[in-house]
């Protein structure tokens, strides 16, 4: 595995690469580091369907808000190295943000209207941050696939929107959410958790399984039933502040009104069921995808 921090660098490999092997496929998983399960799972997908595996590790300081966690996100390089390594990547990417950002950015890429809601209502400027630093990485590394969490199921939209509008050449692999023992989805803030934080964070995996169950017995369930019984599933750990309890479609993110049906729509498109909770200081998203069988 080779370790490169430079963006001639990095396109110097892949130039080198795509000359040895011109039908060799690039598979990319970018990532914010501090790698977990989850990360180890897009690497282990990608080393799966790709002859070169290129990991990213960068904190990017765009996608974060004024008043957000970029300075104490967690790092760790040495550790993120040895993981990266046992998942099997052959080339990481980790540039300091210099090199991202030597001078102040005055283009950015930005996806409207699916970015406005979800998240995006809750981090004005996000996806801004999340598809500049994103269409980047695909400029720099030019990979064939690139691998993306469902944990993070608005992000996969974004970025299937802005692959699509940009015309850029690289196919979009969603990969499902791994999950600790309890449920609560991995994730690299679930260090900020004190004990007890953690111990009733798994109530947005156990309001998830609810709604599963919800939506396989109660066929004639509205979308409205859906939210409130999640609502009240959460509001059943104290700890829990909601951000916001959404049903959606999927990818689309069109908001369901109230009355509809779930049943129904399913049969038209998949459903997403959409949660962002705050611990504390800690803000934890999870969702849920449902498709028609
Ligand atoms: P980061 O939060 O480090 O996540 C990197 C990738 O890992 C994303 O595709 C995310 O969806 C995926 N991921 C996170 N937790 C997961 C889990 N429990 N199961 C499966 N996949 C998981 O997402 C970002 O970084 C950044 O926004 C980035 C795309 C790198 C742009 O800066």
């Amino acid at each position: 595995m080779k370790v490169i921090r430079t963006i001639a660098g990095m396109r110097q490999e892949i130039k080198q690469y795509r000359i040895e092997h011109p039908a060799g496929v690039i598979g990319f998983v970018p990532t914010m580091g501090y790698l977990h399960g989850g990360h180890e799972s897009l690497i282990h997908r990608a080393r799966q369907e790709a002859d070169l595996v290129v990991l990213s590790i960068f904190v990017n300081p765009l996608q974060f808000g004024p008043n957000e966690d970029f300075e104490r996100y967690p790092r760790d390089e040495e550790r993120d190295l040895r993981i990266a390594a046992e998942a099997g990547a052959d080339l990481v990417f980790i540039p300091k943000v210099q090199e991202m950002y030597p001078r102040e950015v005055l283009t950015t890429v930005q996806v409207r209207k699916i970015t406005e809601r979800l998240c995006g209502a809750s981090r004005p400027g996000h996806f801004d941050g999340v598809c500049t630093v994103v269409s980047k990485l695909f400029h720099i590394v030019g990979p064939d696939r690139a691998y993306f969490g469902m944990k993070d199921a608005q992000q996969v939209a974004v970025i299937m929107q802005m692959v699509q509008d940009l015309n850029i050449p690289v196919e979009i692999v969603p990969c499902p959410t791994m999950r600790e023992a309890d449920g609560l989805a991995l994730s690299s803030r679930n260090v900020y958790l004190n004990e007890e934080e953690r111990r009733q964070a798994v109530v947005l995996y156990q309001a998830l399984e609810a709604a599963d169950e919800y939506i396989h017995t109660q066929q004639g369930g509205t979308c409205e039933e859906l939210r409130e019984m999640i609502r009240q599933k959460i509001q059943m750990a104290p700890l829990a502040d909601i951000d916001y309890i959404e049903i959606v479609t999927f990818p689309g993110l069109e908001p369901l009104p109230d009355r509809v049906k779930i049943a129904g729509t399913l049969q038209q498109q998949p459903v997403l069921a959409a949660l962002a909770v705050r611990f504390g200081s800690t803000r934890l998203i999870d969702n849920r995808l449902w498709t028609a069988k």
